[in-house]
């Protein structure tokens, strides 16, 4: 926009979509004070893509944004849309747009959903994607909201499975999310310091496993924690094919962490981010700017094509892999 010349205000559309995190709330919130501070309009649509189909939205007003940021989870509600696959679906969103005037459309979600709005903006609509993940797999991004806050989640069950591991000289298999990519078991295992971690990026050796968990229980007293995100294997399976190597008897015990990992009030580090990226994708609706999402990469918030998303999802960094072994 040319200096001076008067900026032109737009009908915001804001919606949250696939699994939730902590920080999609302070999310929804800087993009919509932001806006309204700025003149624009804030319309949300409730439980993700299916409120958009449904047509279920409401005015946004600064008074409906107080006391969220502290919030896990969404306020708006989101749920996983097979409606949103077809084309009717789509067509009942564009309709459900066109009858809110809606200029822009802000999603919040995870690639999933991204990949989804893809197909919108194919059709013509101007879409802006905010990334959120516990898995931190969206391509291109240094971390995506909702990670920092599960890693912390993962590292307080390890310190209180350390304490009664350590009681009872047992080996614990502590079971994280991540599907597709191991960051969440990764960083959890380093901040918590897990004897063993377990990836989808590195095939399992069980025999050396088996091995390492004998070699380390030797000690009086000694104790053992495995962390394995689900995309490496279940945490049981992981407890039965060690039991059939172990020479002798362990007490081997299996804690599936499931979805404690996406509650929680989000960190401060994850309010941050999610501030700083709901005020860009503001500063990007004015500049013009949709078919992106926008992130935090190589430490900077930055823009990237949604087509990015269609490519393979982003997976650990082999040498903080590396370095984690050389930790123990
Ligand atoms: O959001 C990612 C994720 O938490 C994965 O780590 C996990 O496997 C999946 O969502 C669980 O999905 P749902 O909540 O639909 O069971």
């Amino acid at each position: 926009m040319v200096k001076g010349e008067k900026q032109e205000k737009f009908t915001i559309g804001v919606l949250t979509s696939g699994g939730d995190c902590p920080g999609m709330n302070a999310a929804y919130r800087a993009v919509a004070r932001v806006a309204l501070n700025r003149g624009h309009k804030v319309v949300a649509f409730r439980w993700g893509y299916k409120g958009l189909i449904e047509g279920d939205a409401m005015s946004v007003s600064y008074l409906d944004l107080a006391d969220i940021l502290q919030r896990g989870g969404t306020v708006l509600g989101s749920a996983r849309c097979d409606e949103f696959e077809t084309k009717e679906g789509r067509e009942a969103a564009i309709k459900a747009l066109k009858s809110w005037e809606i200029d822009y459309l802000v999603v919040i979600g995870g690639d999933g959903s991204l990949t989804g709005a893809l197909a919108l903006t194919r059709k013509g609509v101007k879409i802006v994607g905010i990334p959120k993940t516990i898995d931190n797999d969206v391509p291109e991004l240094d971390t995506t909201i909702g990670f920092d806050s599960a890693v912390n989640t993962v590292v307080d069950a390890l310190t209180k499975l350390r304490d009664t591991a350590s009681s009872h000289h047992r080996a614990f298999i502590i079971e994280t999310m991540g599907r597709h990519s191991g960051w969440l078991a990764l960083a959890s295992g380093i901040a918590g310091g897990a004897d063993i971690i377990l990836l989808p990026e590195v095939p399992i050796d069980y025999p050396a496993l088996a091995k390492e968990v004998e070699r380390r229980l030797k000690a009086w007293g000694a104790y053992v924690l495995i962390v394995v995100a689900e995309g490496a294997s279940r945490g049981s399976d992981v407890k039965t094919v060690l039991q059939s190597l172990l020479t002798k008897p362990v007490d081997l015990r299996v804690t599936v962490l499931g979805h404690i990992q996406r509650g929680g009030s989000p960190t401060a580090y994850d309010r941050i981010l999610a501030s700083r990226l709901g005020f860009e994708v503001i500063n990007a609706i004015e500049r013009g700017e949709h078919g992106v999402y926008i992130g935090l990469a190589k430490n900077e918030i930055t823009s990237f094509p949604l087509e990015r998303l269609e490519g393979p999802k982003r997976v650990i960094n082999h040498s903080l892999y590396e370095m984690s072994r050389q930790l123990k």
